[in-house]
């Protein structure tokens, strides 16, 4: 005992000296979170280390790992009562030391002494430097062992004179050390990285952990699942650490990198595969730009060091013969194991097999694949390589891909050292296979190689500028599109490339500052210069005159929609199927669609497989002012996806401002917020502005219709601020409907009238004006209701004239609710029950509820309070649903007006039948006699027709022929459900 006394003081005297040896074994505790640190009541605790030693946070910073967490919180609770030992173990960066760090801070919270130690790869070799790590905190406690076991701990830890101490004798005296020091308070021993601790400590250590039972000691230790070390692990608890669900990796990411690119975030998503480090780590090897662009990325993703260091340790041990084979393998997508070796596989393979053995790669039992253990592997493979390997890999490939042109020709640039028309042309006739699968992206990055490859100034201009206008029209990416269009007017001009490229320029100008005119001016000139010019090809003029129609839609003067007709006249052969559709559906749908329904109809049966993201956007455009977006959901969702992915992005603001378009007359209100919100961020994300303002009209509508008053009010003068000065005509209009719907909404039927007669003046549709169908029964009510009966009368007779009724079941809905709020005579009920019986009229509910409300008002007029109560209360409850509460507000006025004073209870329906009376009710609506129906109930007809009796005055009606209407429930809105998403 007095030579373990002797030995504890000799250790406290030379703890000075040994500092610099202590340091240097604590400095391998890579990124402790954590510091040993003596508290006053002389216990050693782990507190976090950091600003303000904050002792949570760790856990609240994982994510995805609750079940984890759980595990981990239950083993150190029954750690602390009975000993337990644990091994974690994952693939690096999967966030091993992460929960390490987690369990240290629950046991320390806990009143835990915490030793912490972790393994460093190059001090492998230093006998016993883990186990120093481990019970530095508790010198002290060596005082209290007898001098055999004070002595060898000492000198095992280089205090002593022993200069071999047994290693039982180590192993005993640690766990003895241990146990004194728990009889304090439980301790947790975390060690790290358990494969890289020296031989000697990891015997010492796996003794100890498994003679813990009873001794309130527990042991966590973590390692690398391929990783073999010293440590002798079988017989041991371990939990497999998984990578991150997608769920939790897309969180983090979005955490950590907010302003990142989709296309790039789902490139980091599938290359990560859950691996956290690589989350953090893939988009931390770009640049700025490519971080924020999510373009020009290279074909793999650069590694920063740490993850080349993780993921190609084992690579540098390997054959050169085997990593040519894994560069193959690396550079080729398809994982098809015949690339390892031309001509036949065979198991056999020494470099496939040295890759396998060595845990880099695994065959997929059945197919001729295999695979990388992990993505980062492979892109270990390539980083590793020199360039002249890498294009030496390429060029094999190439002929290996014989009859794959698309891969052929991606492998031909790579391995071309310089430029190449063959291969450039190669190139771009994939750019224009892979555009019509519906990857816009690839295409443009196939374009843009082809560009760089081609000798010609010609082709390389006409290459860039085609890549210019995809990346304005369909990718989103108008940066890039900017610059590839500036490298094109730089090249030489041909007119075809001058077509494209002023198309491309079209559209950044749109977006730039919203310059209509110029951007017409500058297309319309280019198209002029193209006419006659037989090398131009139909699809270049087809995209040119449809980026036309959009400015005259933008602009909607009837001189620049003229001259857009004679350019379709003049061009009329290559005039495609969406754009003579639109042409006709679009511009002036009140004059122009009727005769083209049925083709439109045909077209968009068609999109069913349609996967061209620029078709889809241009058939539903065409369908939208005659009401045929229900039928383009499916498409359009399919664009949105495509987008969220990194695809096309342009087409997915469209197709998402579409599906809002298409939800908010049918009452999908909060679904269309989610949609523009969605929209208007993906326009920050790209800085594509031009896109998110009719995000924003959606925006003003629902604010007025939800009576959010100032909002609506504050939207519309912001539109209009921005779309006066440039005369954006279609953007006016929608934002004065919005303030129109307000002032509905709040009963100033005047400012109402005032509004939505500049969209369209009483009396006339106004030309290039398709809105104007839309707003008209907003703009008849109010003129009524200002007394403006003449106003009212003639745009009706417009309306009726115009034969809109005829485009879609609601535009007949209001036409009609038109006619009826314009009548004076009793005629009314007629048009009133006409737009009720409209096909499935509750697919517009709020358009429906108000046609409802105008009829219960009128009726109310003209005394026939009960059945104007059905037709109030129906208003009532579906503005109710729908969260319009300035109408619900009405109709809830109108209806104490006609005497209801307890709203919800007495308000007829069908509500309060009782069942039999329900069902009763339901078969004599069908025209059935009561003897019918009571055959039908084993009743007598007697007890039906009593039951009759009741019921009538319950549904406020008075005859059987009014029972079909009154029964008629508050229709569903149609919502085609959440597999949309
Ligand atoms: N669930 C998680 N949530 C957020 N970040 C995590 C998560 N798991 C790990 N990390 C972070 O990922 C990186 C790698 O984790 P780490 O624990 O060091 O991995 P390992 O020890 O398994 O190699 C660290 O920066 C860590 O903070
Ligand atoms: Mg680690």
């Amino acid at each position: 005992m007095a030579g373990a006394a002797a030995n504890v003081a000799a250790v406290r005297a030379v703890a000075g000296t040994c500092y610099f040896r202590a340091s240097r074994s604590l400095a391998c505790l890579a990124r402790p979170a954590y510091r040993a640190r003596q508290d006053r009541s002389n216990k050693w605790l782990a507190v976090l280390d950091g600003p303000g030693n904050r002792r949570l946070g760790v856990a609240e910073l994982l994510f995805g790992r609750s079940s984890e967490l759980a595990a981990i919180t239950g083993f150190v609770e029954r750690a602390g009562i009975g000993g337990e030992a644990l091994l974690l173990l994952g693939e690096p960066g999967v966030g091993k030391t992460a929960l390490l760090d987690a369990a240290a801070s629950t046991a320390a919270e806990a009143g835990m002494s915490v030793l912490r130690a972790a393994g460093a790869q190059f001090e492998a070799d230093l006998p016993f430097s883990g186990l120093h790590q481990v019970l530095l905190p508790l010198l002290d406690e060596f005082g209290r062992l007898d001098a055999v076991h004070g002595g060898a701990l000492s000198a095992a830890l280089g205090y002593g004179a022993s200069p071999a101490p047994d290693r039982m004798l180590v192993s005993a005296a640690t766990l003895t050390v241990l146990r004194h020091a728990a009889a304090d308070s439980p301790v947790l021993v975390v060690v790290d990285d358990m494969p890289w601790m020296d031989r000697a400590t990891a015997g010492v250590l796996g003794f100890v952990a498994r003679r813990l039972a009873g001794t309130r000691v527990g042991f966590l230790a973590a390692s690398r699942t391929e990783e073999e070390g010293f440590f002798e692990r079988s017989g041991l608890p371990a939990r497999e650490l998984a990578p991150l669900d997608s769920q939790a990796a897309q969180s983090l990411l979005a955490d950590r990198f907010p302003a990142l690119a989709p296309a790039l975030r789902q490139r980091v998503l599938s290359e990560a595969q859950g691996n956290p480090l690589a989350l953090l780590e893939l988009p931390a090897a770009l640049t700025e730009r490519q971080r924020a662009s999510g373009q020009d990325l290279p074909p793999t993703l650069p590694l920063t060091r740490r993850l080349l260091g993780l993921f190609g340790e084992q690579l540098q041990q390997l054959s050169p013969a085997s990593r040519q084979v894994l560069l193959m393998l690396a550079l080729d997508s398809t994982g098809d194991a015949r690339v390892a070796r031309p001509g036949s596989y065979t198991p056999a393979e020494p470099g496939a097999v040295e890759a396998e053995q060595a845990g880099l790669l695994h065959s997929r039992p059945g197919t001729r694949r295999l695979d990388f253990r992990h993505p980062l592997v492979r892109a270990a493979v390539v980083e590793l390589a020199a360039s002249s390997e890498r294009r030496a890999a390429h060029q094999a490939l190439a002929e290996l891909a014989a009859g794959q042109p698309d891969r052929q020709a991606w492998h031909l640039a790579e391995a071309a050292t310089g430029p190449d028309e063959r291969v450039a042309e190669l190139l771009e006739c994939s750019a224009r296979r892979i555009l019509r699968r519906g990857d816009a992206v690839g295409a443009v990055s196939a374009l843009t190689r082809a560009a760089e490859l081609s000798p010609g100034e010609a082709d390389r201009g006409r290459r860039l500028a085609e890549a210019a206008y995809l990346g304005a029209e369909v990718t989103g990416d108008i940066g890039r599109a900017a610059r590839l269009l500036d490298d094109a007017w730089r090249a030489e001009q041909q007119p075809q490339s001058s077509l494209q490229a002023a198309t491309a320029a079209a559209y950044l100008l749109l977006n730039g500052d919203g310059d209509v005119e110029t951007a017409h001016h500058l297309l319309a000139g280019a198209l002029d210069n193209a006419v006659e010019r037989p090398d131009i090809t139909a699809a270049v003029v087809d995209d040119a005159l449809n980026t036309l129609m959009l400015l005259c839609y933008w602009d909607g003067s009837p001189e620049l929609w003229n001259s857009f007709y004679d350019a379709i006249e003049t061009w009329k052969s290559s005039v495609s199927e969406a754009l003579h559709l639109a042409s006709q559906t679009w511009a002036d749908p009140a004059r122009t669609a009727a005769p083209a329904l049925a083709q439109l109809d045909a077209a968009i049966e068609r999109l069913t497989g349609e996967l061209d993201p620029v078709k889809i956007i241009r058939i539903a455009i065409a369908g939208l002012f005659a009401d045929r977006l229900a039928s383009c959901r499916a498409a359009l969702w399919r664009v949105v996806r495509d987008g969220r992915d990194g695809g096309a992005v342009t087409s997915a603001i469209n197709a998402l401002i579409l599906l809002a378009r298409d939800d908010f007359p049918a009452g999908r209100w909060d679904q269309a917020e989610q949609l523009v919100n969605e929209a208007i961020q993906m326009c920050e994300q790209l800085d594509y502005p031009l896109l998110a303002r009719p995000a924003l009209l959606v925006h003003a509508l629902l604010a007025a219709v939800r009576g959010n008053e100032d909002r609506a009010r504050e939207l519309a003068d912001q539109l209009l601020r921005w779309a006066a000065p440039r005369g954006i005509r279609w953007v006016q209009c929608y934002a004065w409907h919005a303030r129109a719907l307000a002032a509905l909404g709040r009963g100033d039927f005047e400012h109402a009238y005032q509004q939505l007669t500049v969209i369209s003046p009483a009396g006339e549709l106004a030309l290039y004006v398709p809105y104007a169908m839309h707003v008209s029964m907003d703009l008849v009510e109010a003129a009524v209701r200002t007394g403006r009966d003449a106003e009212a009368a003639a745009h009706v007779t417009a309306l009726h004239q115009a034969g809109i009724a005829k485009l879609s079941p609601r535009l007949a809905m209001l036409v009609s609710g038109a006619a009826a709020l314009a009548a004076t005579g009793p005629d009314a009920i007629g048009f009133f029950e006409q737009a009720l019986a409209v096909d499935r009229a509750g697919r517009w509910p709020f358009e429906l509820a108000r046609v409802e409300l105008a009829y219960g008002e009128r009726l109310r007029r003209d005394r026939a309070t009960k059945a104007s109560r059905r037709h109030l209360a129906a208003a009532l409850e579906t503005f109710e649903s729908l969260g319009a509460r300035p109408w619900a507000a009405r109709a809830a006025g109108e209806l104490r007006v006609t005497g209801l004073t307890s709203l919800r209870q007495s308000i007829p329906g069908p509500a309060s039948l009782t069942t039999q009376e329900r069902e009763i009710a339901l078969l004599a609506a069908t025209g059935l006699s009561n003897k019918q129906i009571g055959e039908r109930l084993f009743l007598s007809h007697r007890t039906i027709g009593a039951h009759l009796y009741q019921i009538f005055p319950k549904l406020g009606i008075t005859s059987r022929a009014a029972l079909r209407d009154a029964l008629a429930d508050i229709p569903e809105p149609d919502n085609p459900g959440s597999s949309e998403h």
